[in-house]
């Protein structure tokens, strides 16, 4: 039992909740603004704010903030119908216990509720940050999916430790979007972030723009060089395909790792270095380790925070939503109007299992805007660019569609009239004579599987100029 503040705008979901926590022996307080909100909880200082993100006057954020400086151990349970990334991660980096997606079960609040008010659940939420770094910066990451909703709170936790992180996910997944919202949201934002990209670089130059060189250390080292993990000092360097370093290099980063020092190429002396690490890998470090080609000592070190990130196909929900980001995202910068996905499309992508995962999507999208040209996406459209097959049978028509189209606009372009009955009978012409050439020229049967009576399709026959065409053996 305790006291709960619930904040939102919608009176109607807030009358709900009381009814439902009152007679469990709460004491409820309902407000319909932050204002109000905060007004409410100065009164009666709540054990539990359950607050919707978006508020008429100010942020649910900024509320629980304000309510967190009076109380610094209060949970609060987030609300919103848009569950954007930063929302879902920002909350959770400052401690917030839950955050649901509207429309939720009421049960399942009922649940969290019970949760939230039990302590020792709740002494294990994370440290909340003195000052907001406030850092709105970099792209969005799109998903609503459970799994997505997960991660965020994962990198909300992870994110203002210094704890090193490990991203691992198919390629295409997001892990390099997810290393930056990572450090975006982290201690270190602001300062340096170097990426280096473990497999773009010949073994023999990643350890050398990794430790830097002393001048002479090889020949052609005409002057000193200072490695990347210098230039991260103080801030944070994402060793992106880790699993395809050279495992003379993995020894010496396990040795940043537990020393915090490097020594250049050549170099006399050990240089202290404060550096995060967040490593990703597409591999099966397992494996690697087994064959031998991954140190298992520097896997413990990495496997810290583990974020996983997971392939598309186990989040087909997230398809659609995905999808339209990135079609909308690419017409604003060719400059073009979003010709939106046809609701025939849809199911088609939701379909596909998406081996390249989120960046084969993106591409896919960019290709049926280009070839669209202002149309919506159709089923054709993602049979023909994105799985490369016919489309499944939602119309056996589909193929012709886009041929007829444009015929279409070819000749009305070009001042083209009686459009319908030109097309009407040159189909009509095409299906009779491939009915007269199945049946060998019989008319009976032609006009029986055409569903036409036999004069009827004598009569067709001499507008469309077929009877001298077809070879009569039977009639
Ligand atoms: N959830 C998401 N929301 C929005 N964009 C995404 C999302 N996931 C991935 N992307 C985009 O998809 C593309 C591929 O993502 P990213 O480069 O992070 O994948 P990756 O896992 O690092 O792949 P690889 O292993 O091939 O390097 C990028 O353009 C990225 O911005
Ligand atoms: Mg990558």
């Amino acid at each position: 039992m305790g006291t709960i503040l619930i904040v939102d705008e919608d009176q109607a979901l807030c009358a709900k909740l009381e009814a439902l926590l009152e007679p469990q022996g709460h004491r409820v307080r309902v407000a319909a603004s932050g204002v109000e909100g905060l007004e409410a909880a100065a009164g009666a200082p709540p054990d539990l704010a359950i607050l919707a993100v978006k508020l008429p006057d100010v942020s649910g954020l900024d509320v629980f903030r304000a309510l967190r400086e009076a109380e610094p151990k209060l949970p609060a349970i987030f609300m919103t119908a848009h569950g954007t990334t930063e929302d879902a991660i920002q909350a959770t980096k400052l401690g917030a216990f839950e955050y649901l997606l509207k429309p939720f079960d009421l049960q399942e609040m009922m649940n969290l509720v019970t949760q939230a008010l039990d302590l020792g659940r709740f002494l294990r939420s994370p440290v909340a940050l003195d000052q907001d770094a406030g850092h709105q910066g970099g792209d969005a990451i799109v998903g609503r999916s459970k799994v997505m909703q997960d991660l965020y709170k994962a990198i909300g936790r992870a994110a203002p430790t210094d704890a090193t992180v490990l991203i691992r996910g198919e390629s295409g997944t997001g892990k390099e979007l997810v290393a930056r919202a990572v450090y975006q949201h982290s201690l270190r934002a602001g300062k340096a972030f170097i990426v280096i990209n473990c497999v773009a670089i010949p073994e023999s130059l990643l350890e050398s723009e990794l430790f830097g060189y002393e001048k002479g250390a090889f020949t052609g080292a005409v002057s000193r060089h200072v490695g990347k993990i210098e230039q991260a000092n103080g801030g944070t360097i994402f060793l992106d395909e880790i699993g395809d370093m050279p495992l003379s290099i993995q020894a010496k980063i396990l040795r940043l790792l537990q020393e915090k020092k490097v020594e250049r190429l050549g170099g006399l002396r050990e240089i202290p270095v404060d550096v995060r690490i967040i490593a990703a890998t597409n591999r099966d470090l397992e494996a690697a380790i087994r064959e031998g080609r991954f140190r298992e000592d520097l896997y413990y070190r990495l496997n810290v925070v583990a974020l996983n990130m997971p392939p598309l196909r186990e989040r087909p929900g997230d398809v659609e939503l995905l999808a339209d980001y990135f079609l909308s995202r690419f017409a604003q910068e060719m400059g073009v109007r979003d010709p939106g996905i046809s609701t025939e499309a849809r199911p088609l992508l939701a379909a596909y299992p998406w081996p390249g995962n989120v960046r084969e999507l993106a591409n896919a999208m960019e290709k049926c805007l280009i070839f669209s040209r202002g149309r919506s996406i159709s089923p054709e459209d993602v049979a023909e660019r994105v799985t490369g097959q016919r489309p499944r049978q939602t119309s056996p028509l589909g193929e012709i569609d886009e041929a007829i189209r444009d015929w279409a606009r070819r000749a009305l372009s070009q001042g083209g009239q009686n459009l319908l009955s030109q097309l009407n009978d040159h189909v009509e012409r095409l299906i009779i004579a491939e009915a007269l050439s199945l049946t060998d020229g019989n008319r009976s049967r032609a006009a029986k599987i055409l569903g036409l009576s036999r004069p009827t399709l004598l009569a067709r026959m001499d507008k469309y100029n077929l009877r001298t065409e077809t070879q009569v053996k039977t009639s």
